[in-house]
């Protein structure tokens, strides 16, 4: 899949909210890249931009090319019977929370089935997913109160497989379980990945994507501001948010207390020219106030004048 000057902007109470910002990546069959960044900075509206699941009030430019195909040009019916699901899919932030409790598990994933017009043998289909990862038939007769959040999120993740696609998005795949349930997850999705799923994951949790990922993109309000090789990102960070925030990561046998960074980021209605990062950063400088460039690093590249 290769993004590339990927733009989103919500229509919020007549002001435009500038949600994704030019973003461009790529990734490689059975290569898992990993998004992180803090609250708000349009992780989730980038990936539902990949799938074509934002809310109305979207409105999306830029390219997105998935196996030659240019996605976002296609019809809604078209990509909703070639590639949604399909072959992309997605485990959306806190789904585990929006299964139906007046269904059992069987029966959702008979839904996602029909919606789907799958033809194949349904409980054939379902056993062999629910196996895969890592559950037994037995849930299948269950509610969603009558399972742990653990096996809620192997069945969302079930979910997300069960039309065997090449790519699954997985947005905050493990925020809100504890952790121990959260290795387990991680276990699971380096098993799919292994079998040969692509993997874009998107966290605020630098520990989870360094377990995973091959590549990283750093993403400060709506852009990507750092992109490249997980080693290189994470031993030799460029960009002064992606130091910041991997400093900002608790280390076992540090006695010094850490220093936060201080501030927030601008709001994404009307986002300042020039670095977004401006206000928060220790190197600012006069130049800083016009729109930083994009310089090359070894495995990706940087957007920050301190390199130019
Ligand atoms: N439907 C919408 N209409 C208007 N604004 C929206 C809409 N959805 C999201 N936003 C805004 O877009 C920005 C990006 O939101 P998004 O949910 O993509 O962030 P995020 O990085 O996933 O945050 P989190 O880590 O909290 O999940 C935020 O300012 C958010 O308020
Ligand atoms: S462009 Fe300037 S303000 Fe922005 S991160 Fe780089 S040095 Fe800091
Ligand atoms: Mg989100």
């Amino acid at each position: 899949m290769s993004v590339k000057d990927l733009v989103v902007q919500y229509i919020n109470n007549e002001k435009l909210v500038h949600a994704v910002d030019h973003v461009s990546f790529s990734c490689k069959e059975n290569e898992s890249v990993g998004i992180a960044g803090e609250s708000g900075c349009g992780k989730s509206t980038f990936g539902l931009a990949i799938l074509r699941s934002l809310q109305k009030n979207a409105m999306v430019s830029g390219q997105i090319i998935f196996n030659d195909m240019p996605i976002l040009d296609m019809t809604d019916s078209e990509f909703s019977e070639k590639i949604r699901w399909k072959q992309i899919s997605m485990i959306f932030q806190g789904a585990m929370n929006s299964l139906d409790p007046v269904f059992t598990i069987k029966k959702q994933f008979e839904e996602i089935l029909k919606k789907h017009n799958f033809n194949g043998d349904h409980q054939k289909a379902i056993s062999e997913i629910i196996s895969s990862v890592g559950l037994s038939d037995s849930i299948l007769a269950k509610y969603p109160h009558e399972i742990s959040g653990g096996m809620k999120q192997r069945v969302i993740i079930a979910m997300a497989l069960i039309l065997k696609p090449k790519m699954v998005i997985a947005d905050e795949p493990t925020t809100a379980l504890d952790v121990l349930v959260q290795a387990q997850i991680m276990v699971l999705l380096k098993k799919l990945k292994k079998d040969g799923l692509s993997i874009v994951i998107i966290s605020h949790d630098l520990g989870i994507l360094s377990e995973i990922v091959e590549k990283i993109g750093i993403m400060y309000a709506g852009q990507i501001v750092e992109f490249g090789n997980l080693a290189d990102v994470y031993n030799n960070p460029q960009h002064p948010y992606t130091i910041a925030l991997l400093d900002s990561i608790p280390k076992i046998d540090e006695s010094v207390q850490k220093t936060p960074l201080k501030g927030n980021p601008p709001s994404l209605i009307d986002p300042p020219s020039g670095c977004r990062f401006y206000d928060r950063c220790p190197h600012a400088m006069e130049k800083c106030k016009k729109d930083p460039p994009k310089i090359e690093t070894s495995s990706g590249f940087v957007m920050c004048w301190l390199y130019s």
